[in-house]
């Protein structure tokens, strides 16, 4: 059995993962928890260095036709007013992120399969010819041709959080999906080349720490270029709404073992951790993350996109959020990345990694 010191002097030598040792590490408190963050945080500055990158996301279309327990945009979810932005729009919020200096967008949805694939593509090349931007996916599980064409036409990366790596749990949280069909998406994404995300909720109803652990182990095992690690935050009008909501510690904690474990990876400060606390994008900041992500959807519809309720980024318009940014990373001694901030080192099409300044 590991304790917490050999199993982070273990990982930091390199030393192959066994659960064991990521569940020591998961299990860190007290004087151990602020040794985990620092650790995290040098492994952070060695690698993927000080710049963070920023991200624009635009999430245009809240129309799902999963049911996933946890989640505010279930198709069985008749309280919230749906949307579909409209080409024109998506491609006005996309100029808007151009305009104010992002490199990236990442254009996300629920699964909606009113844009038919081919539409997608051509909004892609559309993007790409018109502005000088990496283009992230995240647009739920497709068949490998549309990930295909998607890449053809240009998309950099793709986004497709694995929620939970344990499957009986993943099966009763996404009734309509399945653990190993969405690690089959994951694996076509990679082969596509694209630079491929995936990442967990912590403090699911059922999860523990040895759950928890093979949520970092699956993502190393994938070799990600990037993991989005996040609180679960009940919905009211889900079937989890009296749920407890995931710990602050032990979501950071996980984030700092992830950052250990797949040191090259790109890391949000999650919305979900910064909807959590008001600390939670400076604490993840200084415990292994990289990247923010500040949303462009346009104001008219962005409540509607409530996954989970006090979302962090509802209210404020993209200047303000970047300004308070900017701040904090001052206050941080935190350049902003002026690269594009392509996935470097780990798997999935490192392609366009040179061109990062
Ligand atoms: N709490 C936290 N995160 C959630 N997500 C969806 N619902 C919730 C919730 N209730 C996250 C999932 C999903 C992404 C769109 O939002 O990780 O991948
Ligand atoms: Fe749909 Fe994603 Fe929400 Fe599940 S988590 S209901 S797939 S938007």
């Amino acid at each position: 059995m590991y304790n917490f010191s050999t199993a982070l002097a273990g990982i930091r030598a390199g030393e192959k993962l066994s659960r064991e040792m990521v569940m020591a590490l998961l299990a860190a408190e007290g004087r151990q928890v602020s040794a985990l963050f620092k650790a995290a945080d040098e492994v952070r500055r060695a690698t993927v260095g000080d710049a963070v990158h920023l991200r624009a996301i635009i999430e245009f279309s809240n129309y799902c036709r999963q049911n996933c327990l946890y989640c505010g945009l279930r198709r069985d979810n008749c309280s919230l007013p749906r949307y579909r932005l409209t080409e024109a729009q998506i491609l006005a919020a996309v100029a808007e992120a151009a305009e104010l200096g992002f490199r990236t967008v990442v254009l996300q949805s629920g699964e909606d399969l009113y844009y038919s694939s081919l539409e997608i593509a051509r909004l892609i090349e559309k993007i790409k010819s018109r502005h000088d931007l990496a283009i992230t996916l995240s647009l739920g599980e497709r068949c490998r041709e549309d990930y295909r064409l998607w890449r053809q036409a240009g998309a950099d990366r793709y986004l497709l959080k694995h929620e939970t790596a344990d499957a009986d749990l993943f099966h009763y949280l996404k009734p309509d999906s399945r653990l190993s069909s969405r690690l089959q998406c994951a694996s076509w994404l990679k082969e596509l080349g694209y630079q491929t995300g995936m990442g967990n909720m912590v403090g699911l109803p059922g999860q523990n720490l040895e759950t928890l652990a093979t949520d970092v182990l699956l993502m190393r095992q994938m070799e990600v270029g990037m993991a989005g690690i996040g609180p679960f935050l009940p919905h009211p009008s889900t079937p989890l709404k009296d749920a407890a909501p995931g710990d602050l510690e032990l979501s950071l904690r996980t984030l700092a073992v992830t950052r250990l474990a797949l040191p090259y990876a790109h890391l949000p400060a999650t919305t979900a951790l910064r909807s959590l606390s008001p600390e939670g994008l400076r604490l993840a900041l200084s415990c292994g993350a990289n990247v923010i992500m500040l949303n462009l959807t346009p104001q008219s519809v962005r409540n509607k996109y409530l996954i989970y309720p006090q979302k962090a980024d509802m209210i404020e318009k993209p200047e303000a959020a970047l300004e308070k940014v900017k701040k904090l990373l001052a206050e941080l001694g935190r350049p902003l990345a002026r690269g594009y901030g392509h996935a470097v080192k780990t798997g999935g099409g490192n392609s366009g990694a040179n061109h990062e300044s």
